[in-house]
């Protein structure tokens, strides 16, 4: 319970609309989080995994119609349809509330009302923000337990006047009397996740899956976040954080924003192949930044915990990761092994010769089937990461020097690019883009723009959000802002192979950066940034053919100049909230690569 007069009213109101049999105010005690385990494995939602090999695990399956985020029913509610932008789906905010008022009334009959207090971000940090999740699903209230700081604390901190982020979630699943519950409610006709900026709500209805479900993460700590950032002036970012360490104890920080299936939670979790250096985590998927008192970015993680992908993770791909959740963990539509252990796809080399899969059924490796489902999640507390920081938890955020932007290109984009300057940078991230893989519909190697990885995550225009980077830009000391890279892991050759390693060897990447950052790296100028000039990226010990080396770093001015009418028609979309420092540097570009045709040309 609270001191706080908002909190207890709202708490009030919506368990008068909701009508759950009961109310529990979640105190983010150990004996709660093994309470709503039991009761998962009760309702069948829920499966003990084997406790040798498994401690203190379980295993979910959804039902197969609630998977992923559902990004055609997620809506930035903002009274002007113009602030939530080309790339948000909108509703206006008062007749939405009409319909999800109608569809809540009751929506927790037979069910428990869990008021979840949490905190995105190390309690007490000035960095960190209090939001308050009323959930009907123990499943949500578990994974909040991993992914925020929950519970009695939050409720001190947040004090008799605090201010929270509201809200409220149901899988909207009323149960009639003694109508017998299913393993994972849900409603699989109805689904809407609403966000509203103005009042810094969400209403989500329907779902009871990852960021869906778990309104901390995406829904708080990156729709609305992004707009209580571009009021406050702060950034609120898709971004994994992590630290480099030399060989000579020097650290520095980097934040780095890529869109899903490009390796943010392996890049954060890395082995570095280059001897004598090192890697912590400080978070692989969101990034809160504000300036300190000496005018630097100070990056928190608000997340406690990874709700990663599962299928690909393994002891090669992401050691660390697979370390991480070796106990304490909860796995969502993975298959599972006879013994009671969890697998997936890529997790060993050869698959178990039989499985159940996701969906409950015997699998075998010849049957023809993915044994888990493509987006299987395990959610996993970062204290357990062998290499997490020690500096994750630091209330006052870690200094970043750099950041990294960055997509899966076969083509064009080389593997690092400094900007020329912030400006320049946020110009690149504007133009973020990725190519589709076979694994996606639509057509493969089309290229889709995905500006600062944030297309499903910004909570207003888009073009605004531009404006508020160059803002956030120009009122800092340049020499204090991070230095901005564009990389690309993902290279092909004429042969179709990747040119670049990638996974570990990524550190020599890194360790340009590093030395860019602290003043010994060496770079030349080219049309489109800043490469390593010959010789500046440590190739020690690569066996990767000169030519590869040669093609990774090629700066394709061809293809660059055939890429600029897409980016046009990309930037278009933002009509004339498109700032005029993203249109100075897309003249600047052009301009560059003209006058390098020209030279070469007169060569
Ligand atoms: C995620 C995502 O789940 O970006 O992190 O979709
Ligand atoms: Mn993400």
């Amino acid at each position: 319970m609270t001191t706080n007069k908002k909190l207890d009213a709202w708490v009030n109101e919506m368990a008068v609309m909701c009508q759950p049999d009961r109310v529990v105010w979640c105190d983010g005690s150990e004996l709660e989080y093994q309470t709503m385990l039991r009761l998962m494995v009760q309702a069948g939602t829920a499966m003990w995994l084997d406790q040798k090999k498994r401690p203190n695990s379980v295993y979910v399956r959804s039902n197969p119609a609630d998977v992923a985020r559902v990004e055609e029913f997620t809506f930035i509610c903002a009274k002007d349809k113009d602030d939530a932008g080309p790339t948000n789906n909108w509703r206006d905010p008062a007749e939405i509330k009409q319909t999800l008022t109608g569809l809540f009334t009751g929506a927790m009959k037979g069910r428990t009302m869990y008021v979840i207090p949490y905190s995105m971000g190390p309690i007490g940090s000035p960095i960190a923000k209090i939001g308050i999740e009323i959930t009907d699903s123990p499943y949500v209230v578990a994974n909040m337990h991993t992914m925020a700081r929950v519970g009695k604390k939050v409720i001190e901190v947040l004090g008799a006047d605090g201010e929270f982020v509201r809200g409220l979630h149901s899988v909207g699943a009323p149960l009639a009397e003694n109508q017998p519950d299913v393993p994972w409610p849900c409603n699989d006709k109805t689904k809407y996740i609403c966000h509203f900026p103005e009042t810094r709500e969400i209403w989500s209805y329907g779902s009871g899956y990852g960021g869906n479900a778990l309104l901390g993460k995406k829904c708080h700590a990156l729709r609305i976040a992004s707009v209580q950032a571009r009021d406050e002036g702060w950034l609120a970012e898709h971004m994994l954080i992590l630290g480099i360490t030399d060989p000579a104890g020097k650290k520095i920080y980097v934040a780095a924003a890529f869109p899903s299936a490009c390796g943010k939670t392996n890049l954060a979790m890395m082995n570095p192949t280059i001897p004598g250096w090192k890697i912590e985590t400080i978070g692989d998927d969101i990034a809160w930044m504000k300036f300190g008192p000496d005018g630097r970015l100070y990056a928190i993680n608000p997340e406690a915990g990874f709700f990663g992908v599962a299928p690909g993770t393994s002891m090669k791909s992401n050691p660390n990761a697979m370390l991480t959740a070796a106990k304490n963990s909860i796995f969502t539509n993975v298959a599972v092994t006879p013994d009671g252990d969890i697998w997936w796809e890529e997790m060993t080399d050869a698959p178990p010769p039989e499985l159940t899969d996701w969906l409950r059924r015997p699998w075998n490796p010849g049957c023809g089937r993915k044994a888990a489902h493509p987006n299987a999640r395990f959610t996993t507390p970062a204290r357990q990461c062998p290499v997490i920081s020690p500096d994750w938890e630091n209330p006052k955020g870690v200094p970043i020097s750099a950041m990294l932007f960055g997509g899966r290109r076969a083509t064009v984009v080389p593997l690092v690019n400094e900007a020329l300057s912030w400006q320049h940078g946020t110009f690149l991230g504007a133009i973020m883009s990725s190519e589709t893989t076979a694994a996606a519909a639509g057509k493969v190697g089309a290229l889709r723009y995905d500006p600062f990885a944030m297309l499903p995550f910004c909570g207003y225009h888009m073009g605004d959000y531009f404006g508020h980077w160059l803002k956030v830009g120009a009122k800092a000391e340049a020499a204090k802002l991070p230095r901005i890279y564009y990389v690309n892991w993902f290279r092909k050759g004429a042969d179709g192979k990747f040119l670049w390693p990638g996974y570990g060897e990524n550190s020599r990447v890194l360790k340009w950066v590093f030395e860019r950052v602290t003043g010994t790296g060496k770079a030349v100028d080219t049309p489109i940034g800043r490469l390593p000039a010959p010789g500046a990226l440590d190739l020690t010990g690569l066996a990767v053919p000169e030519a590869s080396l040669a093609e990774v770093l090629r700066v394709d001015v061809e293809g660059w100049t055939s890429e600029l009418p897409l980016i046009k028609e990309h930037l278009a979309r933002f009509g004339a909230k498109l700032p005029q420092g993203i249109r100075d540097e897309l003249a600047a570009l052009e301009q560059r690569l003209q006058g390098s045709k020209v030279s070469a040309g007169a060569r």
